[in-house]
């Protein structure tokens, strides 16, 4: 069974595309079988890692793409994979075990313009066609966008691991706050469509902050965030060993340039400004599979 992860804040911005996008990046360069799914409209992860003309294809007829599951129900998800997705210029396969499951713009109609059929949510149609492939996997990562509306549900209902990027400020606080309550209400809604060999309902593992200027103090928004995480643990709102990860990510120009370069920060030149941010999303990576094996989460 793969090690299923979503990447959640109810806050927008804080960096969720790019550090799912990188430790996807960097545990496929371990060797582990990796599927991405991209369950945001904004289609950031897929227009990154396919760039834009490739992704333009797909977001030109909506097929192909998430969406295509749903309505018209054209695709099945074993169909839309798009494998080993990072490529170079010249087209050639720079990082094996990377697969991208690609939206497209059209996934914000599940939102308001889509009628789950037979009464069936959108959740559970995704989890019922994701079980015929998750198996090639060992790790289904799902980069959700800010609110847990439906595109965020698939992910959430099939996801056991969340992890919950945060900038250290008050806001990312809020973010995390609403989060876990809205995680609680729709694991409560969604129970009686869980199978077996699905594992736990999704639980929050932690926090991992993102985009650390040099030279900011971080440790009172940090102790904060400590403070409501210790709340919700002691209340069972949140994973037993949920914690902040000691690995966060520093603010880098790179980060930014590899969503141009259409490149994971770790098939980018490296030069001497690249490698702190890289060894950053290495560390995040490692301590990620180490919790998994810690708590055995599934
Ligand atoms: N460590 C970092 N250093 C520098 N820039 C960063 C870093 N992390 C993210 N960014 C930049 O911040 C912006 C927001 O990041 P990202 O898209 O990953 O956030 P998000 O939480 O996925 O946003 P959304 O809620 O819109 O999906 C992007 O322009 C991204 O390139
Ligand atoms: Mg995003």
């Amino acid at each position: 069974m793969p090690r299923r992860i979503a990447f959640i804040n109810y806050k927008g911005g804080v960096g969720k595309t790019s550090c799912i996008v990188n430790v996807a990046a960097c545990l496929a360069e371990t060797g582990y079988r990796v599927l991405l799914i991209d369950l945001d409209a904004q289609s950031n992860a897929s227009i990154w890692l396919m760039r834009l003309e490739r992704w333009n294809n797909l977001n030109v007829n909506g097929q192909g793409s998430v969406f295509s599951i749903f309505d018209p129900a054209r695709d099945r998800l074993k169909d839309i994979i798009f494998k080993d997705v990072v490529i170079d210029r010249a087209g050639k396969s720079i990082l094996p075990g990377l697969d991208l499951i690609p939206t497209s713009f059209n996934l914000i109609d599940i939102e308001h313009e889509y009628n789950p059929p037979d009464g069936i949510p959108a959740y559970a149609r995704f989890q019922d066609q994701l079980s015929e492939i998750e198996n090639n996997y060992d790790f289904v990562l799902y980069d959700c966008p800010p609110n847990v509306m439906r595109a965020a549900q698939c992910g959430l209902f099939n996801a056991n691991e969340v992890y919950v990027p945060s900038n250290p400020d008050a806001l990312s606080l809020i973010g995390f706050t609403l989060l876990t309550g809205k995680l609680l209400q729709f694991s409560e809604r969604s129970a009686s469509f869980r199978r077996s060999g699905m594992g736990k309902a999704a639980q929050i593992q932690g926090i991992v902050f993102n985009a650390i200027k040099p030279n900011v103090d971080i440790e009172v928004p940090k102790m904060r965030m400590q403070f409501r995480l210790n709340q919700y643990r002691n209340q069972k709102k949140v994973a037993p060993n949920a914690k902040i990860f000691g690995a966060s990510i520093r603010d880098a120009v790179v980060v930014r340039r590899a969503v141009t370069l259409g490149l994971p920060v770790n098939c980018v030149a490296q030069t001497p400004g690249t490698e702190g941010v890289l060894s950053d999303y290495k560390n995040l990576t490692k301590q990620i599979v180490r919790h998994g094996e810690e708590s055995a989460v599934a």
